[in-house]
Formats: C-alpha cells, structure tokens, sequence
C-alpha cells in the first residue's frame, strides 16, 4: 500500500485500465483525469461504489484538467502515470493517421506529468505507440528507463489466443513472443512459443501460423472493424494494468514492451518492442532473447523503420 498511480484519459482505455488497478487492491489510490468536465469524477465515483461489491480499498479520484495544467496537482507522488489521453482509430484507419492530433494532447500531458509528477515512471499507451513513447520521453525529459510503451504485452496476448483457438488448448498452454513495432512491423519470435513446452513449428504447420501471425499483425484493426466506434480496450487495459503492477510491485518481471534499446541485438538508440526487466525505476534491462538469424534480421529492419518516425515526432 501507500502507492499512488495515475491514468490521464478516462475514455476507453483508461477507464478499464483505472478499474483493473483498483480492482488489484495493491495501491491506495488511482487518479483518473480527462478534459471532459465530469467525465473522471464520475467514473470515479461508480469505481468507489463498486469497492464493498468487488471488495477492494483502493480509492479512485476523478480530476478534470485543463489544457493550461490545471488541475494536475492531484499526481503528485504518482509513482507511475499511464498516458491514454488520445483519438482512437476509426474503420479504415491506421495507426499513423492519428500521429499529428495525438502528438499535440501526448506532448501537452507530458510536460504536465514532468512538472507535477517529477519522479514516475510512464507507461504510453496513446497511438501511434512508438512514436508517443518517444516523444512522452523527449517532452518529460525523463531518464530513458522510466519511459516505456505498451504493445508486446497486447500482441502477445493476441497471439496466444489465436493459437489457443485454432489448437482448441486452454490459453494457459500457450506461449508466444512477438517483438519490434506495434503495427505492421511487429516481428513474431516463433522460436520462442510453444504449446505445453513444444515448439510451435511442431504442432501447426507453417502456413497456419502465418495465417495466425497476420491476425495478430491485424488484431487491432479487426476489433475496430466490428466496433465501428472505437478501437480495443479489455485486452489493452489489461496490458497496462500488467505493466503497471510489475513496475508497483518492483517485481522484476520479464515482459515485452516498447522500450529503450541502446546495444542490445547491436541496435540503437531507438524505442522498440523487445522484453525488458520491470522494476520501480523502470526498465531495469532489455533481455536479449535469443532469436534465430531469421528472427533478428526482423527485428533490425523494424527498428530502422520505427528509428525515422521517431526522429520525426521531435517537430510535431
Ligand atoms: N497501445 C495499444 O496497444 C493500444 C490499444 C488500444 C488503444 N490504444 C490507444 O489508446 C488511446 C485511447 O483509446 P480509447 O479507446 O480510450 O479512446 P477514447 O476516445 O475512449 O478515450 C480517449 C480519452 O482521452 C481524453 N483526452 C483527450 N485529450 C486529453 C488530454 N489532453 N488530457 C486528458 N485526457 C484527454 C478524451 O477526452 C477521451 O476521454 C488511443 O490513442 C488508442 O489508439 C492503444
């Protein structure tokens, strides 16, 4: 107890992200805040009643903000914020369309988050998500490691179900590993996944798995086609949340996400899916997975694709 995160964005994303943290039960307090007066304090409101139901402490504080920084004195101490504040994508979009809108509210929510919460560790989630993360550490100005993305955890889980699905096996059965982008340069790791400890090679044949690896590369894409108002939230939010709890609990875990990379697979300076460390500062370290020849050739090409819109989101 005695931690305090903070979610900006109560659509979506950060409603359901602010409920599985409060469900959790391991902070005192979950912030909420969006720029729609009302918007987080009612939710806040409706999560704390659920407390005696759900049975849960934590407390959830809804704050409205402005675009001037009012209101953001209720992060401070936040131990970790998640950025969510952004447009999603409508049918038909790519991430990449919604670059310059939501570059404008991430860089406005950064520097408010380096202002009024000095010392947290930031979890992107807002699209295009290498790009946010970058720019949310060029605006904070944060140390490298107390920024990061999430995306691998969401892919990854994607793919895991896919398999599940096509094998009829439980989830728990499952493992997979995809890295680099979030988007049309995410790199599966098949070397990596297995099905009850075999390789995934093994047990479906080649042309599956593609078939599978391209709905994981869509998976997104898929949900908003069938939405036709917005874009995935259930599984994202549990991402975060997943995120968020390794970085509270100072747990260690090793868990795919968009991260520094400075050496690691002889790739630089770049922010790039790859599993890392968490801890309470932070990335503790990349893991270099081992990956096949094949594997790590991906994995260089994604980063040189996302590597040119990074540097670009600097004038944005
Ligand atoms: N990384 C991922 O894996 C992943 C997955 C799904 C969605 N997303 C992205 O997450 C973002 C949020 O998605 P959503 O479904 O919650 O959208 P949403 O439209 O439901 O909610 C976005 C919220 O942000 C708020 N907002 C806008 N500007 C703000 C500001 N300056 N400060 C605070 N709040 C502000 C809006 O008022 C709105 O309530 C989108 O950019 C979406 O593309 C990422």
């Amino acid at each position: 107890m005695g931690k305090k995160v903070t979610v900006v964005g109560a659509g979506f994303y950060g409603s359901t992200t602010a409920q599985r943290l409060a469900e959790y039960d391991i902070f005192d307090t979950v912030v909420l805040t969006d720029i729609i007066e009302g918007k987080p304090e009612g939710l806040a409101l409706d999560l704390n009643q659920s407390r005696p139901i759900e049975g849960y402490e934590t407390k959830v504080v809804g704050v409205t903000t402005g675009s001037g920084g009012e209101g953001y004195e209720a992060i401070e101490g936040s131990h970790i914020v998640i950025i969510t504040a952004g447009l999603p994508r409508k049918p038909g979009m790519s991430r990449m369309d919604l670059l310059e809108v939501n570059a404008k509210i991430v860089r406005q929510v950064a520097e408010n988050v380096a202002k009024f919460a000095p010392q947290a560790v930031v979890v992107v989630v807002s699209n295009p998500l290498d790009e946010m993360t970058a720019l949310t550490q060029m605006a904070t100005g944060f140390p490298r490691e107390r920024v990061m993305g999430q995306a691998g955890v969401l892919d990854t889980a994607r793919f895991t179900h896919f398999v599940a699905e096509e094998l009829g096996v439980p989830v728990r059965s499952v493992k997979t590993l995809t890295l680099g982008s979030h988007g049309d340069t995410m790199v599966p790791v098949p070397s990596q996944c297995t099905v009850d400890g075999r390789p995934l090679a093994d047990v479906l044949p080649a042309d599956r798995i593609e078939a599978l690896v391209t709905r994981t590369r869509n998976g997104g894409a898929e949900v908003v086609a069938l939405l036709k108002t917005g874009s995935a939230y259930y599984a994202p939010s549990a991402a975060a949340a997943r995120m968020a709890r390794a970085i509270a609990e100072d747990s260690g875990a090793v868990i795919p996400a968009c991260a520094w990379v400075d050496g690691e697979f002889g790739i630089s300076g770049v922010y790039l899916g790859v599993e890392a460390e968490l801890g309470a500062r932070g990335v503790r370290r990349v893991v270099e997975t081992p990956l096949t020849e094949a594997e790590l050739a991906d994995l260089r090409q994604a980063a040189e694709a996302v590597r040119a819109k990074q540097a670009d989101v600097a004038a944005l």
